[in-house]
């Protein structure tokens, strides 16, 4: 995918603030800190369109990327801080489950892993929630640069194990470091805007 330009398009909290058009649009989620602005900044070849921090919360609004003027991607904030109050976290869930539930130019949802852990309770629930709302769910197991050669298919059957899905080789490894897998990534995006 050649990428022409990408911007930031609107910071949103409630769907007033959504865009108003009707560009396709793909989502990023998962738990706080495992990577999704790293893998929007590495896909799309930028260092800080979307903010990264190595302390978990930093996404705090839904941030809506316009890509090529073409589609957008949109960098939801992350669940599962457990140094964020019950309160805040309430308030981010029903932020993302807005966002996730009323969007019509939502096509496709990637859930974002961490490579080198177990998927968590919450994560096994969103999946499950994606599916049933008729996504396929894209799953990004990131972070591939700190796991061994030897170790990733053990790591890929332990995700696939969890989340419940038939097939692991679905499962897209990414490093948002040094990109391998890009390609794959923008075949599975392209075929959806
Ligand atoms: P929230 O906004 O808090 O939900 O986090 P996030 O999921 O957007 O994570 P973010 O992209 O901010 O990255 C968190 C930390 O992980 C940062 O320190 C990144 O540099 C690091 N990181 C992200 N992706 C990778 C990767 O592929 N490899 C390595 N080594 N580090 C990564
Ligand atoms: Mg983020």
């Amino acid at each position: 995918m050649k990428i022409i330009n990408s911007d930031i398009q609107a910071i949103a909290v409630k769907p007033e603030q959504y865009p108003k058009d009707d560009l396709s649009e793909i989502a990023f989620v998962g738990r706080s800190n495992v990577g999704k602005s790293s893998f929007i900044n590495s896909i799309l070849n930028r260092k800080n369109l979307a903010r990264t921090s190595g302390k978990p919360g930093k996404t705090r609004t839904i941030n809506f990327y316009l890509i090529n003027e073409e589609f957008r991607f949109v960098d939801l904030p992350g669940y599962g801080y457990a140094k964020v109050s019950k309160k805040e976290q309430d308030k981010w869930g029903y932020i993302i489950e807005e966002y996730l539930t009323s969007r019509e130019n939502l096509k496709e949802i990637a859930l974002i892993i961490d490579i080198r852990h177990s998927p968590t309770e919450q994560d096994l629930m969103m999946y499950e929630w994606i599916k049933s709302f008729g996504y396929e769910g894209i799953v990004i197991a990131t972070k591939l640069d700190k796991i061994s050669k030897g170790s990733l298919q053990k790591n890929l059957k332990k995700i696939s194990e969890k989340l419940g899905m038939e097939d692991r080789k679905t499962i897209i490894p990414y490093s948002s470091i040094n990109k391998t897998n890009l390609e794959r990534v923008w075949e599975r995006f392209k075929s959806l805007i």
